[in-house]
């Protein structure tokens, strides 16, 4: 246990091996084995919102779960960016987590086609899971008839979040809806002396803004065809979404590179920055850290398009305390499970049963928004594209980030999704 440890924190370098060892990841005397009452559970939901949300999931595991204990294997970083390499190690050498956080979806099924998580079919049907999800989430967990991770949430990655005194000083009193009328409010905010007004972040967090380009750009559809190899990757309405992206680089800091997503959040919290495109886990976020000066809005141009994820947990195979996981996937799927989880977390909750009264502002919005707006994946979160296809958009998003270049940054995703697209 110890070697295996260290060995898979080695291949993330001293800043996760840092996190690793603060957010108290399973330790080496902590026994194991057969019989452990210990549920270690390995997230990246290691600080302010996402750290509020499962701790509400915790408190509600130790109502139902008595004689079970709840072991912190949090690896920080937005977006499972150092998790999902120490993971990775732990997999490869069977030394996995007694249940790990996987987004619904194509990510999910990485897992599943490599054999490394159980089928948890039979538990959906005594739990009563079936009726309890909807049926597009249902088939995103499923593969070949069965299903293999229990889904805490769902969240939206097309929100751009505001600072609402930085809007006001520049006197920007409207929500854009479209590009045109977002960039003139950019210039608006420029002209009050604020160099960066759009906050972002690196690579996956490009991403994410680079998705909501396409979807304004392509539409709905033909976005969502982008993934499954119906829209063709050389289309030349992705190069104006390449080149709009362009645009909007030119109004962020040029430090992005460097940032996680709540460096960027705190550009905005600071009246550095006026925006920030983020999945509404920022909502939570600012919550915890008590900035109460925001507001939000759908990416412009995207219409009534839900840009959805899930997070899921699953039982890996190999896991030294199944009996114990098999509770907590219980709790993260109960309605008292969602809603000490989601209240706290900004994400909505994934059962159709749960009552908006109970939530917060921003998401008794995106409860309604889920039912009735047009839903479309996101690869930066791993419903729409593989981790490898991740990993190839987010290095040519970090090369874009550099260069500019328009037809090497399109070449690029296009060669990507050849390789990546399911045939
Ligand atoms: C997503 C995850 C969210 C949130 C976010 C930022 O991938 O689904 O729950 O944690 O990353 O870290």
């Amino acid at each position: 246990m110890r070697f295996t440890r260290r060995a898979a924190v080695a291949a993330v370098g001293v800043a996760a091996l840092l996190t690793a060892t603060a957010c108290g990841s399973s330790d080496d005397s902590s026994g194991g084995g057969s019989g452990s009452s210990k549920v270690e559970v390995f997230t990246w939901w290691a600080d302010g919102g996402e750290k509020a949300g499962l701790d509400g999931l915790v408190k509600q595991f130790g109502t139902d779960c008595a004689g079970q204990t709840f072991e912190n294997g949090a690896v920080a970083g937005g977006a499972g960016a150092n998790a999902k390499s120490v993971l990775a190690s732990r997999l490869q050498q069977s030394d996995p987590p007694d249940t790990f956080q996987a987004h619904a979806g194509a990510e999910l099924q990485d897992y599943i086609n490599a054999g490394q998580i159980e089928d948890l079919s039979a538990d959906y049907d005594s739990w009563g899971l079936k009726q309890a999800f909807p049926q597009g989430l249902i088939d995103n967990l499923t593969v070949e008839g069965k299903i293999y991770s229990v889904p805490a949430n769902i969240h939206r990655a097309n929100v751009v979040w505001t600072n609402k005194k930085v809007l006001a000083s520049a006197g920007i009193t409207k929500d854009p809806t479209d590009l045109a009328g977002f960039i003139a409010d950019l210039d608006k905010v420029k002209a009050k002396g604020i160099a960066a007004p759009l906050a972002i972040g690196k690579d996956w967090t490009q991403l994410m803004l680079f998705e909501s380009v396409l979807i304004t750009d392509l539409g709905p559809d033909k976005f969502t065809g982008l993934w499954t190899g119906a829209t063709d990757w050389n289309d030349p309405l992705v190069t104006k979404a390449i080149n709009d992206f362009k645009t909007l680089l030119t109004y962020t800091n040029s430090d992005r590179d460097a940032l996680d997503w709540t460096d960027a959040e705190k550009l905005v919290m600071d009246g550095k920055a006026a925006y920030q495109l983020m999945g509404d886990w920022e909502a939570a976020d600012l919550d915890a850290k008590k900035f109460t000066d925001y507001a939000w809005f759908t990416f412009p141009g995207n219409g009534d398009t839900f840009q959805w994820l899930a997070d899921s947990f699953v039982l890996p195979k190999g896991a030294k305390n199944p009996e114990g996981t098999k509770c907590w996937l219980k709790t993260v799927g109960s309605d008292a499970g969602q809603k000490a989880f989601n209240t706290t977390k900004g994400s909505i909750p994934a059962r159709t049963d749960a009552k908006p009264a109970d939530y917060p502002k921003y998401q008794q919005a995106a409860i309604a928004d889920w039912k009735s707006f047009k839903q479309v994946p996101s690869c930066a979160h791993g419903s729409a594209c593989s981790q490898g296809w991740q990993g190839a958009a987010n290095s040519a998003l970090g090369k874009f980030s550099t260069n500019s270049d328009v037809a090497e940054l399109q070449k690029a995703m296009a060669t990507a999704a050849s390789e990546f697209v399911k045939k």
